[in-house]
């Protein structure tokens, strides 16, 4: 296994040409398979799952692909329209290939493809590392990611979502470097979502099988708190507190999942969906992390101030931002948390975090969250786009479930 700091180290040199031929004799010598700049940041989308299940068909995906450009999110960021589970026929046709579903997808996933990249946008499709994938409507490709995997480069797929469901026992090692294998022997640049909910320990090993993202934990659903630490159904709060303690392992091309987003995702399964306020926490929570922001509402009939939280460019481009850490605490005072992330600028982004069920004062210094030494700094509110000016302090109210989200510069 390669280390994760050669790799990084290897990602930032391939930005310059005068070292290709070096860096791909180091890359192939040293057998790591994942070395592009697909996702170089997170990257960022939209996914059929968290909002339709099982109910999509090609018509949604049109509509989708549309009101992405229509509201703006394309501009913003978002490319991937990624189709989630459901979308082929029960069994494989007589060559042994998956097809899609007759009904829901007669025109085909090439022809989503066409439609979705004449729009600037990409296409993302789903699988999983087993025999069957998890809603058990489809065949999984273990034993199958050749033909799958070409069957997906011929449709001009962008993007594979890689689960973990029925998989017979075989090591997930196994299973994910068979996909990444398959994946790369196509030849079409293909990013790789390993979505094994944090069982192995991914984040030591995706790297070096080709994924550019894996999930850290179970799966999310629009709620605050489960009360669950690592079982389905998990709420925000609960990834944050699994995901949070794995920034080290995140750096450009290399990103924990901390799954998809539930912004605007209300009435699903019972849960009523997330308050204003908790989506702005969970937005600004998933950029601090640097983690994929994938949409997971539906963006065809979105209210107003659920676009201005999914295309506030300010805090979009903390998530995206080139320096590639992901962010992690600096205090924790109960319920009250101070979080940081290093940006390229030598800025620092700054989650104040209030868990509690009341408004509280969070507090922290200049020197606190490493804004280095200097006799005044700028405080910019990334929600509200005001700034103020402080010798040091760095101090809010935020509400009960909110976030006060800052970008800390020294004045100079
Ligand atoms: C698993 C994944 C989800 C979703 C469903 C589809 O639960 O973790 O994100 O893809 O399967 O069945």
């Amino acid at each position: 296994m390669t280390s994760r700091r050669s790799r990084r180290a290897r990602l930032i040199v391939s930005f310059s040409a005068a070292v290709t031929t070096c860096l791909t004799l180091a890359s192939t010598a040293s057998g790591d398979p994942g070395q592009d700049d697909l996702a170089a940041t997170p990257p960022m989308g939209w996914n059929s799952w968290n909002t339709f299940g099982c109910d999509i068909n090609e018509q949604l995906i049109r509509d989708t692909a549309d009101a992405i450009v229509a509201s703006g999110m394309r501009d913003a960021g978002y490319r991937y329209i990624n189709i989630d589970d459901c979308w082929a026929e029960p069994e494989r046709n007589a060559e042994g290939e998956l097809e899609p579903h007759h009904e829901r997808f007669p025109s085909g996933i090439k022809a989503m493809a066409d439609y979705v990249h004449d729009k600037g946008l990409k296409l993302g499709i789903y699988t999983s590392a087993g025999t069957r994938t998890c809603a058990d409507t489809m065949p999984g490709a273990l034993g199958h990611e050749e033909v799958d995997a070409r069957t997906f480069a011929d449709w001009g797929v962008d993007y594979l979502k890689y689960d973990n469901c029925n998989n017979q026992g075989v090591p997930a090692t196994e299973r994910y470097a068979a996909m990444g294998e398959a994946l790369r022997a196509t030849g079409r640049p293909i990013v790789y979502s390993v979505c094994e909910w944090g069982e192995n320990a991914p984040w030591e090993w995706a790297p070096d099988v080709g994924a550019h993202l894996w999930r850290t934990t179970d799966d999310i659903k629009p709620a605050w708190d489960t009360g669950n630490t690592d079982d389905f159904p998990m709420g925000v709060v609960n990834i944050i507190d699994a995901n949070g303690k794995l920034a080290e392992y995140a750096g450009l091309g290399d990103w924990n999942d901390p799954d998809m987003l539930e912004v605007g995702v209300y009435d699903v399964e019972g849960y009523p969906g997330l308050t204003d306020t908790e989506a702005v926490a969970h937005f600004s929570m998933w950029s601090i992390m640097a983690s994929p922001l994938i949409a997971g509402n539906d963006v065809r009939d979105m209210p107003e101030n659920i676009q201005r939280i999914l295309t506030n460019r300010e805090v979009i481009a903390v998530n995206q931002d080139a320096l590639g850490r992901q962010g992690a605490p600096v205090r924790d005072d109960g319920d009250r948390e101070v979080w940081v992330k290093e940006l390229a600028d030598g800025s620092r982004a700054v989650a104040l975090f209030n868990r509690g069920g009341e408004a509280a004062t969070i507090t922290t210094t200049a020197e606190e969250i490493g804004a280095g030494p200097a006799a005044r700094y700028v405080l910019r509110d990334l929600w509200t786009h005001t700034e103020t000016e402080t010798d040091g302090e760095i101090s809010a109210e935020v509400p009960s479930h909110g976030v006060t989200l800052l970008r800390v510069k020294p004045k100079r």
